[in-house]
């Protein structure tokens, strides 16, 4: 079990960020939630895993999107204050393919990204019969509640690697697109790097070469997935989920740096598979009146929990973070 105290010196120390990853057991969610504030859940209190969260158009409902369910291929919640949610109100992908094997679906951990004012594109992982393993899928929609149109075949597949899972997408600051991904490597008692390849104008035709961000280190427990991009100030935060996510120990962690292709250096640090998106413009000011607190950036993210804090066969429903500080390359959850 880690301290309390630990947490706070991860943090607070810039020296933390900056120095090699260092072999100490991550920080914990229980240890977060401790701290009150800021970490709350469940705010959807039903079986909802991986969501991915977007404000469109920068403005209120919130959409987040989840792993299939009971309640569909991608089931879709909306709020309009970041603290109530609606409950799931519908699929945003009912139909997720030609290339999807029908008996076996497996529609996974979705991001859905605002490419222009009235255009998405939703990344998907889901099973292809024809390549015998998991790939990556585009589908794209007017509307975030969609239904979003699936393209004919999949965008990514590495049936050798053991698969390709756990898409998301990130706009560089200019507006270039990129498609981040997991190779799941754990299946086949492989490595699991994260990789990053620039996307064309409409948000889902891969460009140019695939490069490798991070792989796991023995402190990740053999996996490190489920990564979420956000860039800042002239820091990259690739945020990212380590060890199997059906033991206690899966949490998340960051890894930063100065160039959107790395190098990165990982941080020790927090939480759960999560997806965040920016907020709040610059220099805004956190905490009570009193407090001389001031922080570059704040972000708000979602992320999944144990239904039953055991392992997932309750379910996994979504709790969030309001105001994650993003400063100086130091994500904080409390400034
Ligand atoms: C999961 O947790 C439940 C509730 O504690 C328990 O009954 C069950 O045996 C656990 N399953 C596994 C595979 O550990």
């Amino acid at each position: 079990m880690v301290s309390f105290a630990l947490a706070l010196a991860v943090f607070g120390s810039a020296s933390a960020v900056f120095s090699a990853s260092t072999p100490t057991d991550p920080v914990r969610l229980r240890d977060l939630v401790k701290r009150g504030g800021t970490v709350t859940g469940p705010v959807l209190p039903l079986n909802f895993p991986d969501p991915a969260l977007i404000l469109p158009n920068g403005q209120a409902p919130w959409y987040v999107y989840s792993t299939s369910s009971s309640h569909g291929k991608v089931p879709y919640a909306t709020s309009h204050d970041f603290k109530t949610w609606t409950g799931v109100k519908g699929d945003a992908l009912p139909n997720p393919g030609s290339w999807v094997s029908p008996l076996n679906p497996a529609v996974w951990a979705p991001d859905v990204r605002q490419i222009t004012s009235t255009g998405y594109v939703m990344y998907y992982t889901a099973f292809s019969a024809a390549n015998g393993n998991h790939c990556i899928g585009a589908a794209t929609s007017s509307t975030p509640a969609g239904p979003f149109k699936p393209q004919a075949d999949p965008i990514v597949c590495d049936a050798s690697g053991g698969g390709i899972i756990d898409a998301s997408g990130f706009e560089a600051p200019g507006g270039a697109l990129y498609l981040l991904w997991k190779v799941d490597g754990n299946s086949k008692g492989k490595s699991t790097p994260i990789f990053i390849q620039p996307l064309g104008a409409n948000g889902y035709t891969l460009q140019g070469k695939a490069t490798q961000l991070i792989t796991n280190d023995p402190v990740d427990g053999g996996i490190v997935e489920a990564q979420s991009l956000v860039y800042w100030d002239g820091f990259y935060y690739l945020f990212f989920s380590s060890n199997h996510y059906n033991t206690l120990k899966y949490d998340i962690s960051y890894a930063i740096s100065k160039s959107v292709t790395g190098p990165y250096t990982k941080v020790q640090a927090h939480t759960r598979h999560c997806s965040f998106q920016a907020n709040a413009g610059p220099r805004d000011r956190k905490g009570p009146p009193s407090s001389t607190c001031w922080v570059d950036k704040y972000v708000n993210a979602v992320f999944h929990n144990d239904i039953n804090g055991k392992n997932v066969s309750a379910g996994r429903s979504m709790w969030q973070i309001t105001g994650l500080t993003l400063s100086n390359g130091i994500a904080s959850v409390n400034c």
